[in-house]
């Protein structure tokens, strides 16, 4: 059977789509995220409209009304979308025609849809960028407990995840702060950058009614209108930027469930995970596994997946719009909505697990991990340059391996028979809390700069 002509667009055209035709083309399957933009924009615009006198006050009033009657309707769950009408924006005026009549039809006066899913969407991803925002003082709030608790509980610091330092818990619950901190500020770099209007750029080449597009701008929280039309709806930088500081938040995310699922594991034993960030086995009952930092760790995969996605849906596009715009949608609903997912996970599990400070400690003592304290020592005590400091550490390094001990296990003597100088003070830089006690340079892991540290967050978190 064939269908009817497009009634929204169908002037030229005599036959409906191909079925297949429409599966390809209806967005409204996904698009109906945007109604709540979609209808902000319209009053906007409708506000405007009158009061440039291009449509009269009472049209306007009768389609501000409208809109927010199809509003609720689409929010009260109870509106059939038409994949004949294609998207959310014809779906609405479809809707506002039969609810209002007439003055449905001079809405789209001025404006194109190319003009109105730039300022729908823009408006999505602003929203989701304070939401990321949010979500990150959250995960920041619970590591920030997390470290004001343990100031002072040792634990190994690694490279190579291999013992390098003792450092301090505090010290690195901070790290992820700071990060989380750039990417809060990624965020709002990029929402600043995004806060411009396309709206009445039109098709692509503005319009020759006499629209004020700041008064559009400014109804809907934007700092003004984009400069340019072509570049306004051929633009979507906002949300590749978007994508971008979600990848570098996602890859922070995976970091700190990475190290959450090794130090919850049996050979490590820093941290139990509360039984409501765990899981069991269904065969092998001893198991709790971390699945939720194991997701964590994965979701990466998908974020960086959209913005890969986006990124080569808009390369070599020739200006203004094409559909292939389309395909922007779903990668960025479904990445915001998984960093989204990955962050309040993230933030549960920090805020419910605990420090096993008994294991941190005995593991911050291994690994001869006092060497380079023993080495400063030598520099600073007795005076050694630093290059054979760190030759005579190698050698007691070495001595208590072979010894099957720690440095702090070795006598006196055995020091002395490799360096005839050190004396019995040596061992007051051996220990573990004097170790990180001493790394008082600013950034350092002493507890009282991680306790300053954590004073400045906590004025900057609230
Ligand atoms: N559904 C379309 C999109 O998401 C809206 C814009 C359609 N514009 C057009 N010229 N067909 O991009």
């Amino acid at each position: 059977m064939t269908k009817t002509a497009n009634t929204m667009w169908g002037g030229r055209f005599s036959a409906g789509p191909d079925a297949i035709m429409e599966a390809i083309n209806a967005s409204i399957s996904f698009d109906q995220r945007l109604v709540a933009q979609d209808i902000a924009g319209s009053r906007a615009h409708a506000a405007m409209l009158a009061a440039t006198g291009i449509i009269s006050d009472s049209d306007a009033e009768a389609i501000r009304k409208g809109l927010l009657t199809v509003l609720s309707e689409i929010e009260g769950g109870d509106f059939a979308f038409s994949a004949a009408l294609e998207d959310i924006h014809m779906n609405v005026e479809a809707r506002l025609k039969e609810v209002v009549g007439e003055a449905a039809g001079r809405l789209h006066t001025a404006r194109s849809r190319n003009d109105q899913v730039a300022v729908d969407f823009r408006l999505w991803v602003r929203d989701q960028c304070d939401a990321a925002d949010s979500a990150l003082a959250a995960l920041q709030r619970a590591l920030l407990d997390q470290a004001e608790a343990g100031a002072d509980w040792v634990m190994p610091g690694f490279t190579h995840l291999q013992v390098a330092q003792p450092v301090t818990w505090g010290h690195h619950m901070l790290a992820y702060v700071d990060m989380l901190g750039r990417d809060r500020s990624r965020f709002a770099d990029a929402r600043r950058r995004m806060n411009l209007s396309p709206l009445g750029a039109a098709a692509l080449a503005g319009t020759s009614f006499p629209i004020d597009r700041h008064m559009t701008a400014q109804a809907l929280g934007f700092d003004g209108p984009m400069t340019n039309s072509l570049d306004a709806v051929s633009d979507r930088d906002f949300a590749l930027e978007f994508l971008g500081a979600a990848t570098i938040c996602a890859v922070h995310l995976s970091r700190l469930a990475e190290e959450l699922v090794i130090w919850s594991s049996a050979q490590f034993r820093f941290v139990k995970m509360s039984d409501r960030w765990s899981t069991g086995s269904s065969i092998m009952p001893q198991k709790r596994n971390p699945d939720a930092a194991e997701l964590i760790r994965a979701k990466i995969g998908r974020i960086f997946g959209a913005n890969v996605a986006l990124t080569l849906v808009m390369k070599g596009l020739p200006l203004a719009y094409s559909k292939d715009m389309q395909e922007d949608k779903e990668q960025v609903f479904d990445a915001a909505d998984t960093l989204m997912l990955a962050l309040a996970a993230m933030a549960g599990m920090v805020g419910d697990m605990t420090a096993n400070t008994d294991a941190l400690r005995a593991a911050a003592g291994t690994g001869f991990s006092t060497a380079t304290d023993l080495a400063d020592w030598l520099v600073s005590a007795l005076g050694l340059p630093f290059r054979e400091a760190h030759h005579v550490t190698g050698s007691l390094v070495a001595l208590a391996e072979a010894q099957g001990c720690d440095l702090p296990d070795l006598t006196l003597a055995q020091m002395r028979s490799v360096h005839a100088g050190i004396r019995a003070d040596v061992f007051d830089v051996l220990g573990v809390d004097n170790s990180v006690a001493s790394r008082t340079s600013f950034g350092g892991t002493a507890p009282v700069r991680v306790r300053e540290a954590v004073g400045v967050w906590r004025k900057v978190l609230g």
